[in-house]
C-alpha cells in the first residue's frame, strides 16, 4: 500500500509537478516548495497523514534489515538526511520528517543575517541532473533561527534529530580569518546549548562568499578548530568537506581534523571548478556559482572510500553528492557513509524520494546478506571473510 502512494506521489511530481516547477524559475519554485512546506505542515494531522501513506514502518514483522545506528551519541533511525542548504532558516522541520528523511542538516546559518547574493541564486542543468548554486549562504541569522526552533520542536520531531550548519556571515570584514572566526564562534556559543541541536556541522567550504573558501587549508583550519575546541561542545561537531581537493590535500585536511573534536566529516560540498565535469547542458560563463548533483557524485564517492579507507576509526562519516536512488546511497555507504544526504535528487526525482530510498535500500541490504546497516558500511574494502563472519 505505501509503495502505490510512493509510486502515485513520483508520477504526479514527474507528470505534473515537475513540468510546471521546471518552466518556473529555480529561485521561485524553491522559495516556493519552502513555502507550500512550511503551510501544509501546520494543518492538523498533515505530517502524519503523509508520513502513515509512503514511509516503510519500522515495527513490522517484514522489517527484515535494521537502518538505525546510534553515532556519537545520536539515532538515527535511518541513514538518509537531508542536506544543508533547502531549509536555511529552519522553516520546515516538520514537513521534512514527514516526508522520510530520518534527519536533517538545516542551514547554512551564520551569527548575522545575510540577504544573499544578488539573484538568481540558482540555474537548473536539467540534462545533467544538476543545479548552479549561488546563494552566498543567505539566512535571518543565529539568534532568530534558534528562536523559532525552540517553538517548532514539538513530540513529532522528537527522534529526528538536527544538525544546524554553521558558516561566518559572509560580509567583507570577515574575509579576514580572525573576523571569520570569532563570527563562528559566536554562532557555536548559542548551539552550545541549545535543547533542540543535536549536532554542529561546521561548513569550512562554501564557496560562494567573500573571500572563498577560507578554512580548507591545514593552516585555517587548525586555527578554528583550535578555537572551536576551546568552548568544549559536547554535541557532536562534523566538518562539511570540499570536493576541489586532490588526494594529497583532502588527506592533509583529515590529518589536522582528527587532531581535534571533531565526530565526522560530510563529503561533500558543490564542486567549484565547472572544467572538471563533463556536463550535458549549456552552462554560460555569465552564471555565476558551483554545481551540485550528478556532477558531484563520483568525486564524492571517491572522497569517501579514501576518508574511510584512512580515517574509519577516527571519523564517521556522511557522504552527499548525486544521490538520485538507492543505488546511489548503498554505493557511499560501501564505500565508508554511515550516513547519507541529499537535495537535488529531491527536486528532480520528488518528494517520496527518501522514503523511496529506505525502503529500496534495506530490499538491497537484504539481497546482499545483512541484517543491520552496520555491516555494510565500508563493505567495497572488507574482505569477504570479515563480512560473512559479520552476518
Ligand atoms: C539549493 C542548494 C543550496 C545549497 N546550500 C548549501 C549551504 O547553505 N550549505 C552547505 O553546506 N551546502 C549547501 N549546498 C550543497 C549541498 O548541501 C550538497 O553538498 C550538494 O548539493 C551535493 O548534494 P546533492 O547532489 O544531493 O544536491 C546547497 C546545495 C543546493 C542544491
Amino acid at each position: 500500500m505505501k509503495q502505490f502512494f510512493r509510486d502515485l506521489s513520483k508520477n504526479l511530481y514527474r507528470y505534473i509537478a515537475k513540468p510546471i516547477f521546471f518552466k518556473l524559475s529555480p529561485d521561485f519554485a524553491h522559495s516556493f516548495m519552502i513555502k507550500v512546506s512550511k503551510v501544509l505542515q501546520y494543518i492538523l494531522g498533515i505530517n502524519w497523514l503523509i508520513h502513515t501513506l509512503i514511509v516503510d514502518n519500522e515495527n513490522t514483522k517484514d522489517n527484515k534489515v535494521d537502518i538505525e545506528q546510534k553515532l556519537a551519541g545520536v539515532t538515527y533511525k535511518g541513514p538518509v538526511g537531508l542536506t544543508a542548504g533547502f531549509d536555511k532558516n529552519l522553516e520546515t522541520v516538520g514537513m521534512m520528517k514527514a516526508v522520510g528523511f530520518s534527519f536533517m542538516e538545516g542551514g547554512t546559518i551564520t551569527y548575522k543575517p545575510y540577504k544573499g547574493n544578488p539573484k538568481p541564486w540558482f540555474y537548473r542543468l536539467p540534462n545533467s541532473k544538476s543545479l548552479v548554486v549561488n546563494a552566498g549562504l543567505a539566512n535571518q541569522g543565529a539568534p532568530k533561527i534558534l528562536a523559532r526552533l525552540s517553538k517548532i520542536k514539538n513530540k513529532w520531531h522528537q527522534d529526528f534529530p538536527i544538525n544546524i550548519s554553521v558558516g561566518k556571515t559572509n560580509c567583507k570584514e570577515n574575509a579576514d580569518e580572525d573576523c571569520g572566526i570569532n563570527d563562528y564562534i559566536s554562532t557555536l556559543k548559542l548551539l552550545k546549548n541549545h535543547p533542540y541541536v543535536d549536532a554542529i556541522t561546521l561548513n569550512i567550504s562554501c564557496p560562494n562568499v567573500y573571500g572563498g573558501e577560507p578554512f580548507t587549508t591545514p593552516r585555517s583550519i587548525k586555527k578554528l578548530l583550535t578555537e572551536a575546541d576551546k568552548l568544549d561542545i559536547k554535541k557532536p561537531i562534523w566538518i562539511k568537506m570540499p570536493i576541489d581537493k586532490t588526494d594529497a590535500e583532502f588527506k592533509e585536511l583529515l590529518d589536522e581534523i582528527v587532531k581535534h573534536k571533531i565526530a565526522g566529516v560530510t563529503i561533500s560540498n558543490l564542486f567549484k571548478d565547472r572544467k572538471k565535469v563533463e556536463l550535458k547542458d549549456k552552462l554560460p560563463d555569465s552564471v555565476k556559482g558551483n554545481l551540485s548533483g550528478l556532477p558531484t557524485q563520483k568525486r564524492s564517492n571517491e572522497l569517501i572510500a579514501l576518508t574511510y579507507k584512512n580515517y574509519k576509526d577516527k571519523l564517521y562519516i556522511s557522504g552527499v553528492g548525486g544521490i538520485f536512488s538507492a543505488e546511489d546511497a548503498y554505493e557511499k555507504i560501501k564505500n565508508g557513509a554511515n550516513l547519507v544526504q541529499l537535495i537535488t535528487g529531491v527536486i528532480f526525482n520528488g518528494p517520496q524520494l527518501p522514503a523511496q530510498i529506505n525502503h529500496d535500500l534495506k530490499t538491497l541490504l537484504e539481497k546482499d546478506g545483512y541484517s543491520n546497516i552496520k555491516e555494510a558500511i565500508g563493505s567495497s574494502f572488507k574482505k569477504q571473510s570479515d563480512i560473512k563472519s559479520k552476518k
